[in-house]
């Protein structure tokens, strides 16, 4: 085993470690556990100490799964620096998911939160991304979930939401070229609506969604690990989804722009 590799495994432990954005609630949570069951020990990002704690001790009761837990806030730079380091440390498993979204008009939103989304969806992802390769690259294996958007796929409601999901699957897509014979697989995950405290806490009324368009977290971990086993670059989980984004992809970009402006659907998102 070479140098790199062994830094993907915590300190006197065999398993290898798999670090994780957002794992105090949804899709972040969600992924984390699925991981320990495949065996990961966690490195476990977010900035509730509390509910970081909860999870490792969680984890290591069900499935003797070591984490180190790293309080940070993705949108301030030296908290991103110190997970960067920890990435750049090695880990074989990446998965770049804490993000969140606003309501309420782009024009009347303050700049810091708007430079915060942009931050944590965005400048997170890359950052983390270029830690985490040169080890990955020199150990010939290692994994990366960027978790973006059916909103980063089609042109729609909200604007820098949208537009820093659209980002994440360009980067991710573009990059999956580049790392082709590298050993290391690299997917944008673009789930649709999906259940977790996401809309809630963007404030974000979303009770006239129908049943049929909302997934589980546990359907989108599923699909995007099944998608990376087949190293498929691009993951829309469900089937609805697919239709949807395919769909969208035959129709002109310049009618998909007049048919958003047309229901007026982007008022009150960001
Ligand atoms: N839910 C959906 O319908 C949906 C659809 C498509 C894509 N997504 C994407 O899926 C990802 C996960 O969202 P979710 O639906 O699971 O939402 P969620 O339940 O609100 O979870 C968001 C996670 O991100 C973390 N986070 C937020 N801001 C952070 C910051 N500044 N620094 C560090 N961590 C931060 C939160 O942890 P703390 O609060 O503890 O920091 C939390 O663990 C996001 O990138 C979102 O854009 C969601």
């Amino acid at each position: 085993m070479t140098a790199s590799a062994d830094s993907a495994r915590l300190p006197g432990a065999t398993r290898p470690v798999a670090l994780v954005t957002g794992p105090t609630s949804g899709i972040g949570l969600g992924y984390a556990r699925r991981l320990a069951t495949l065996g990961y020990d966690l490195v476990l990002v977010a900035r509730d100490e509390e509910r970081l704690a909860g999870l490792a001790a969680e984890l290591d009761r069900k499935y003797a799964t070591r984490s180190e837990v790293i309080a940070a806030d993705l949108a301030v730079a030296e908290d991103r620096a110190r997970v960067a380091d920890r990435a750049g440390a090695g880990v074989e498993f990446l998965v770049n998911n804490a993000g969140f979204g606003l309501s309420g008009e782009f024009w009347t939103l303050p700049m810091d939160r708007l430079q915060a989304q942009l931050d944590v969806n965005v400048t997170a992802v890359v950052q983390l991304t270029r830690a985490a390769l040169p080890p990955m690259i020199a150990a010939a294996k290692g994994s990366i979930v960027n978790v973006a958007s059916v909103a980063g796929l089609v042109p729609g409601r909200g604007s820098t939401y949208s537009a820093s999901k659209a980002y994440v699957v360009s980067f991710t897509e573009g990059l999956a070229g580049g790392l082709v014979g590298t050993g290391v697989r690299i997917q944008a995950l673009c789930p649709g609506f999906v259940h977790t405290s996401f809309h809630e806490r963007a404030g974000i009324e979303m009770s006239s969604l129908p049943k049929q368009m909302w997934l589980s977290v546990e359907q989108v971990v599923a699909d995007s690990l099944h998608d990376l086993e087949r190293d498929r670059v691009l993951s829309v989980p469900g089937v609805q989804y697919k239709v949807i984004t395919t769909m969208a992809g035959l129709v002109p970009r310049p009618l998909q722009v007049r048919i958003n402006r047309g229901l007026f659907n982007s008022r009150g998102r960001t």
